[in-house]
């Protein structure tokens, strides 16, 4: 069994090297060999060395007088930051914890003040955490909510720029859209948002990890990813990129442990009135996670050390497969401009009523979204779980 460390997370030995080459990675995970798990943008299955990592920390939790303040409430939560500046290309000062992508979006919200009369735009049948949010705002604000829709054959980057006008006040969007797969070309929007002024709040729950990302050329206000998707971690995790010139913004709690100097225990109730440096005021309430951020590593810890380049590519490389197997029954992408881990199926007419359920007997597992069939992969799939799939569509629509 691997060696773990004190956090509970596997010793690290330099990069890569504990890792199988990422075809075989499904070595990583206890995964049954009659499982086609095809819906990681639902549930990532939690990697073997993140489940280990949390069954030692729970045990620890047994013992707390063996804990280190240093290590259990300031060091991990750090390591975790820096593992996030790596998924978002920017730096861990830039990086919060929060517990869910709606807690980063009302981070972003409270500290996006609009001008009456100026535009929020979304994208139609975007997922609620990123939509009710901005219907408060535009209450609070007397802003407007504008739903973008794009038109068959069209993608949502054309739509957008489209969009995007001296009106724009913000644009809240995803970089990959959880129904249909879309893909959303943030750098070239970029230009056109600035000349407008807008802001930019990003919910990539959907794609860190699994798509490239960076920081520095899409330029978000704020950018907000669940963890316990296709970043692998534990349910209640979260990373949220905050702009440096939101540093100086407001929290939305007043924790304890963001104020400087929280390190001191006894010095608390000197009610420091400034904060811990950069985007650690915006860290939720209980950020040291110490049951649940050691999983949290190991789970990052494998996607960084695979990447995000390579695993596009090899979820690419299977969703390609599958929309092969796919294509003879009508099932055809929903996108033309579709993200490579994501694939939706728009379902024919003819598609049975309980297909999900059909193809949940021939052991695939995904997810129905709109009209669409969610298929994604992960780095955990090979080419077996392409031929299950195959095999449940043909028993499907026998
Ligand atoms: C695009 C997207 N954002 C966010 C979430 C989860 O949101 P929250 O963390 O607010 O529960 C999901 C879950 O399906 C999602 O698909």
């Amino acid at each position: 069994m691997a060696r773990l460390d004190r956090r509970g997370g596997e010793a690290y030995r330099g990069p890569m090297s504990r890792f199988p080459p990422i075809q075989d990675a499904r070595a990583l995970f206890d995964l049954p060999r009659e499982a086609a798990y095809l819906n990681a943008a639902y549930v990532g299955p939690m990697p073997k060395a993140a489940i280990a990592a949390g069954r030692v920390s729970y045990e620890r939790r047994a013992r707390p007088w063996e804990m280190s303040v240093k290590d259990d409430f300031f060091g991990t939560v750090e390591r975790v930051r820096a593992l996030g500046a790596g998924l978002f290309g920017g730096r861990a000062e830039d990086v919060a914890l929060v517990p869910s992508a709606s807690y980063g979006l009302a981070v972003a919200a409270a500290n996006i003040p609009l001008a009456p009369g100026r535009e929020i735009l979304v994208l139609d049948g975007q997922f609620p955490s990123n939509v009710f949010i901005w219907r408060r705002v535009a209450e609070r604000d007397g802003a407007v909510l504008r739903t973008v829709r794009r038109q068959p054959g069209e993608s949502w980057t054309e739509a957008l720029s489209a969009a995007i006008g001296p009106r724009t006040g913000l644009l809240a969007c995803p970089a990959v859209h959880w129904v249909d797969g879309g893909r959303i070309d943030l750098a070239a929007l970029r230009p056109a948002l600035r000349d407008a002024g807008a802001a930019l709040v990003l919910d990539l729950t959907q794609s860190l990890g699994a798509m490239a990302f960076d920081a520095a050329s899409v330029d978000p206000d704020f950018a907000v990813a669940a963890c316990y998707k296709w970043l692998l971690g534990p349910y209640q995790t979260g990373l949220l990129h905050v702009a440096e010139r939101h540093h100086g913004g407001r929290p939305l709690e007043e924790n304890w442990i963001a104020r400087r100097g929280s390190s001191d225990f006894a010095r608390l109730i000197d009610y420091a009135d400034d904060y811990e440096p950069g985007a650690r005021r915006f860290d939720m309430g209980e950020r040291s996670g110490f049951q649940t951020l050691p999983a949290l590593i190991a789970s990052l810890e494998l996607m960084t050390g695979y990447g995000a380049e390579a695993i596009a590519a090899r979820a690419g490389a299977l969703a390609a497969g599958l929309a092969e197997a796919a294509a003879p029954y009508g099932l055809t992408p929903a996108t033309p401009d579709r993200a490579d881990h994501y694939l939706a199926l728009a379902l024919p007419g003819d598609a049975p009523g309980d297909l999900l359920e059909r193809l949940k007997t021939s052991g695939v597992h995904l997810s129905r979204r709109g009209d669409s069939l969610r298929v994604s992969p992960h780095i955990y799939n090979d080419e077996a779980d392409i031929a299950r799939f195959a095999d449940a569509l043909k028993a499907a629509f026998a």
